[in-house]
């Protein structure tokens, strides 16, 4: 099961809860790349993590996965269903702490193959899904949408173009939590409404001038080598550059797959110690 990326393409926080949470207006997207979870049923629980990112992750109880697992136990329980042990491989390909979903998705991947299995447990485990993380939900849903609320809000957004895309991290992981406390201001204004026309990645890009994410300044004062990232992808030829999440991953769209693709082969050959991939933003509708 693909754990596609997530991006914020626009990222608006519009006011604090008492509870240290931000309520937020998102546009989210998912990549055709992503992490890779497969599960089959085994004799005890077992679970691995493999892949070019996997060192900077354990995979204890802690792990989004295990905990997406126990949650979708107590819920089967509930429904008298019972899940049997699973032997659980993460193939991690995306960076962690990178704005991009990373252990969201993940956990996200795992709860949809438990869907699958137990249909009957769609709606609770979409209702549940928040404890494990404000970004899961939108994982779960995994199409283009406007998320608000803390991102248990979730609008589907029809007609949403297949857009070419790099997305480039530069190897430094930043906190969601100190990047929220650098916030300047608490409350910003939400997005305007989405334009009903079918999109093209231009006029994805013309949309998305008229947005911000809010959380690029206080990562950039934290991480100050995202603005060369931004200053890579524009120099190649990108419509468009954002960071996303509370980063430091920043996507970048193009016109076309061939314009990514050279823009990936450029930049890992002057920053061979970045991560850059050329994916594309999946279509829906
Ligand atoms: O829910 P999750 O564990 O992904 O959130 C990590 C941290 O990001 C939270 O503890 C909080 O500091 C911050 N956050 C926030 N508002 C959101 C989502 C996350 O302040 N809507």
């Amino acid at each position: 099961m693909l754990a596609p990326a997530k991006i914020n393409l626009a990222l608006h926080v519009t006011g604090s809860r008492p509870d240290g949470y931000h309520e937020l207006d998102s546009l989210v997207a998912f990549a055709e790349h992503g992490d890779i979870l497969t599960i089959e049923p085994a004799g005890l629980d077992y679970f691995e993590i493999v892949g070019p990112f996997s060192a900077a992750l354990s995979a204890d109880e802690g792990n989004l996965v295990t905990r997406a697992l126990t949650l979708a136990r107590r819920l089967s329980a509930e429904h008298g269903e019972s899940i049997p042990p699973l032997s659980i491989t993460l193939d991690k390909r995306l960076p962690i702490a990178s704005g991009i979903g990373g252990g969201s998705a993940d956990a996200a991947a795992l709860l949809r193959l438990i869907q699958c299995a137990l249909p009957e447990l769609g709606p609770a485990l979409s209702d549940e899904s928040i404890a494990l993380g404000a970004d899961v939900p939108m994982c779960l849903l995994g199409q283009p949408a406007r998320v608000r609320g803390i991102g248990e809000s979730i609008e589907p957004w029809s007609c949403f173009p297949r857009v070419p895309l790099v997305l480039v991290n530069p190897g430094v992981a930043v906190s969601t939590p100190a990047v929220f406390r650098g916030l300047v201001r608490k409350a910003n204004p939400p997005l305007d409404p989405f334009p009903a026309r079918s999109l093209t990645p231009r006029l994805l890009a013309d949309v998305l001038l008229q947005t911000r994410n809010d959380l690029q300044e206080p990562a950039e004062a934290l991480a100050p080598v995202i603005k060369e990232v931004h200053r890579s992808l524009e120099a190649i030829g990108a419509l468009f550059t954002r960071m996303s999440g509370s980063g430091a991953t920043v996507f970048g769209l193009f016109a076309s797959d061939e314009a990514a693709q050279q823009a990936a082969t450029s930049i890992r050959a002057t920053r061979p110690d970045w991560w850059t991939l050329a994916t594309a933003l999946s279509a829906a509708g």
